[in-house]
C-alpha cells in the first residue's frame, strides 16, 4: 500500500514539473533540477563558459544559456542530435571517445568555468550494473574537468547512487575544495539519482583513466547523507 502511495506521489511530482516545462518552453523537466541546484549553490555567473555533457534534448543548455547571459559561452555534447538553441553550440559524439574529446577541445578554445554532466547510461534494469555505468560516465566528466576546467571552476554531475559512490567522491574530493551530494526537489521522484556538486577546482594537471565497469570496487559505506 505504501508502495502504491509513493508511486502515486512520484507520478504527480513528475507530472507537475513536466507540465511546468511545457508551459515555460523548457525542453525537459530536467531544467528545473539545474535551476534549483543553481539557486542553492550559485553555479552560474554572467559571461561564464559552460560545457554540458549529455545535453540532449537541451533543457540544461537553455538554463545555462539564460544564466550566463550576456557574453556566456555554452557548448553541449550528446550522442544524439540536439535541435539548435540560439547562442549555444553543440557536438554530436560520445564523450568516452577520444575524437569527441578532441573536437570539444578544438571547438571550445579555452577554459570552462563550469562543467555539467546529466549523462545517463542506457538503463539495463540491473541496479548495480546501471550504477557502475553511471559512475563510469562520471569519471569521463571528471576527465573533461582535468582537460578543460579553470582553476576555481565548478562541476555538477548526475550519478545513480550506489556502492561505488565513495570511490567517485574520493576522485572529486582530490580535485575540488568542496563536494556535496544533493537531491533537488525536481529529481526526488527518481529515487536513485543524485547530483554531485563540486566547487573550487584545484586545476592540477592530471589525466585519469576512467575505471572499467567490471572493475567494480568492493563494498563501501557512503559518508554523510544528502543535503
Ligand atoms: C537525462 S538525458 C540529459 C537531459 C538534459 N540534461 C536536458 O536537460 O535536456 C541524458 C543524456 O546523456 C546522453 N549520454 C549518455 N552517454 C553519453 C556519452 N557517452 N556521451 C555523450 N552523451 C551521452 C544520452 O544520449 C542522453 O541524451
Amino acid at each position: 500500500m505504501a508502495d502504491l502511495h509513493d508511486r502515486w506521489v512520484a507520478e504527480r511530482h513528475h507530472e507537475h514539473y513536466y507540465k511546468l516545462a511545457k508551459k515555460l518552453n523548457y525542453r525537459s523537466r530536467a531544467s528545473f533540477k539545474l535551476m534549483q541546484i543553481d539557486e542553492r549553490f550559485g553555479i552560474f555567473s554572467p559571461g561564464d563558459a559552460v560545457v554540458d555533457l549529455g545535453a540532449c534534448p537541451g533543457g540544461w543548455l537553455q538554463v545555462a544559456q539564460e544564466r550566463t547571459w550576456p557574453n556566456g559561452k555554452v557548448i553541449g555534447v550528446d550522442l544524439r542530435y540536439i535541435r539548435p538553441i540560439e547562442g549555444v553550440e553543440t557536438i554530436i559524439g560520445d564523450i568516452t571517445e577520444d575524437s569527441t574529446m578532441a573536437e570539444l577541445l578544438k571547438r571550445f578554445g579555452g577554459k570552462a568555468d563550469v562543467v555539467l554532466s546529466d549523462m545517463a547510461p542506457n538503463i539495463a534494469g540491473h541496479y548495480s550494473m546501471d550504477h557502475a555505468r553511471s559512475v563510469n560516465l562520471c569519471m569521463y566528466a571528471v576527465n573533461v574537468c582535468d582537460r578543460i576546467l579553470k582553476k576555481e571552476g565548478k562541476l555538477v554531475m548526475k550519478v545513480f547512487y550506489g556502492d561505488m559512490m565513495p570511490m567517485l567522491l574520493k576522485e572529486v574530493e582530490s580535485r575540488f575544495q568542496s563536494v556535496k551530494v544533493h537531491s533537488p526537489d525536481a529529481s526526488r521522484d527518481t529515487s536513485s539519482e543524485v547530483y554531485v556538486i563540486c566547487q573550487g577546482f584545484y586545476a592540477k594537471t592530471r589525466v585519469r583513466v576512467a575505471p572499467k565497469v567490471e572493475e567494480k570496487q568492493p563494498e563501501f559505506k557512503a559518508k554523510g547523507g544528502f543535503i
